[in-house]
């Protein structure tokens, strides 16, 4: 979400990023002040190698002698029922089935990061790849696109408004086309239908200057369905995107996992966003629009999803490197990545929401990479961005207190180098890199709880209770 006035960013530019490793950061206006390199000890983050069955993880339902169509299911844990030793688990389906514990197999975590060069995906089994393979095929058939009817070199001619522009990299944009209608068989939020996708509700507590709401009960589940919702569908996507895809297509098949799970696709139409997805390659920060271009190899490329679902958001984001890229793009990547999950770390009640900020900047600056802070994580539930603000950039002056029951993002944005500029093409929505040069973006929608957080989108099958190690094959396309 852009920056809001009460959080300004500094003025300065993060210069020390080039210069690399562990200065002190510049002052405003003065120069960086040569400081004492303190050693730290080497730390391995090593995944768990056993999670115990808790609160949000993900199980496997084996051995029921009754209901025995459960078996093989997979679900999410929620509450232990203490009088009868039973856990809650939700289905994919959405239904609640209470079990025994000894009928449930945790299942097992995320690979740990494998040394060396980064590996694509194994190849799942070939019956469920075909069947997604021939889902694609219909969706592209289904959901029309005036792209099909457009010859390549109409495709990727970009729109009037982009004459005479001088854009800062090498990145062109391609033909958009025409706004999809909102999908028919889900809620809506309440921009959905309005002429300027203008959201009342948000705009009302944006003038109200709210807390950050504590959600219980019911309103969890529905968000912990929400964002399992919307992992699912950014799976999806990113399962779809390789060299020679274009956005829109992709816009497609994002705007049809939305309408299989009846859920709406939050960006469209909101302030007139005319996309279901952000598709943003190479040097374009955040909100790029999906057009006709195809995505070549060496890109590198985000995929922005977020969605309504029984009234409540879930939003999420990825980077994906397709085929082989650079080394500067990897580092850019990683270290984006790595930004992310040191400010989850912090994630426990009490901690205050300026204090992400600061160790989201070094953890750019050490890795040769400057935050963007002209956007920042936010809450998200009944709105799509509401209280709090949560900068990614140091020195901040964030309101708030982390407490359980607060859902919010964080989404930081790194650029390579020492310049977190960006500008907006004349779309009004693309935001881009100053200096042409590449930025990458994770992001996850998080929920604070009494001992720390949940990581609401996290992958299925993985821990929730904290991010995984980096792993580049987890995002090789
Ligand atoms: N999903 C983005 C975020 O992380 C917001 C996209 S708004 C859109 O906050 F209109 F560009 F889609
Ligand atoms: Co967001």
């Amino acid at each position: 979400m852009a920056i809001e006035e009460t959080v300004q960013p500094p003025e300065e530019d993060q210069e020390d990023a080039q210069s690399g490793a562990e200065n002190e950061p510049a002052a405003a206006g003065g120069k960086s002040k040569p400081r004492r390199r303190k050693k730290k000890a080497a730390k391995a983050p090593e995944a768990p190698a056993v999670v115990e069955l808790g609160p949000g993880v993900e199980v496997l339902i084996e051995n029921l002698t009754g209901a025995v169509e459960l078996n093989g299911q997979l679900g999410r844990c929620e509450t232990v029922n203490a009088e009868n030793g039973r856990w809650h688990v939700r289905l994919r389906s959405g239904e609640v089935k209470a079990l025994r514990p000894e009928n449930l197999r945790v299942q097992p975590l995320a690979q740990a990061p494998s040394k060396g060069k980064a590996q694509a995906p194994s190849k799942v089994n070939g019956k469920a790849q075909a069947e997604f393979d021939a889902w694609v095929t219909q969706t592209l058939r289904n959901v029309q696109s005036a792209a099909e009817q457009m010859s390549s070199t109409e495709r990727l001619q970009m729109d009037s408004e982009f004459l005479g522009y001088e854009f800062s990299g090498s990145l062109r944009p391609a033909h958009v086309t025409p706004q999809m209608d909102a999908p028919n068989n889900c809620e809506f939020p309440d921009y959905a239908k309005h002429p300027e996708g203008e959201s009342v509700s948000e705009n009302a507590h944006i003038r109200k200057r709210q807390d950050a709401p504590v959600l219980e009960g019911e309103e969890l589940l529905i968000m912990r369905e929400a964002c399992r919702l919307g992992r699912e569908i950014l799976d999806i996507a990113s399962r779809f995107v390789k060299a020679g895809v274009t956005g829109d297509e992709i816009d497609r098949i994002v705007w049809q996992a939305c309408v299989d799970r009846k859920v709406y696709p939050s960006p469209l139409n909101y302030n007139g966003f005319p996309k279901s997805v952000c598709v943003s390659p190479n040097e374009v920060i955040c909100h790029g629009i999906p057009d006709c271009r195809p995505i070549v190899e060496g890109d590198i490329v985000n995929l922005d999803i977020s969605i309504y679902h029984k009234g409540f958001h879930a939003d999420l984001n990825e980077m994906f490197f397709i085929g082989q890229c650079d080394e500067e793009s990897h580092n850019l990547v990683r270290t984006a990545y790595n930004a992310l999950l040191a400010a989850s770390e912090m994630i426990r009640p009490g901690n205050f929401y300026r204090n992400f900020g600061d160790v989201i900047h070094t953890t750019a600056v050490k890795g040769g990479c400057s935050v963007v802070p002209a956007y920042c994580g936010h809450g998200v539930g009944r709105l799509f961005h509401g209280p709090p603000d949560v900068p990614h950039y140091r020195k901040n002056k964030a309101i708030g207190i982390l407490k359980p029951g607060h859902i919010f993002t964080i989404e930081p944005m790194l650029n390579v180098g020492g310049s977190g500029g960006d500008t907006v093409w004349p779309d009004d929505w693309t935001a881009v890199t100053t200096n042409g040069k590449r930025s990458a973006q994770f992001e996850h929608t998080f929920l604070v709880t009494e001992n720390g957080c949940e990581l609401l989108t996290a992958r299925l099958g993985t821990n929730v209770t904290a991010m995984p190690p980096y792993n580049a094959a987890d995002f090789q396309r």
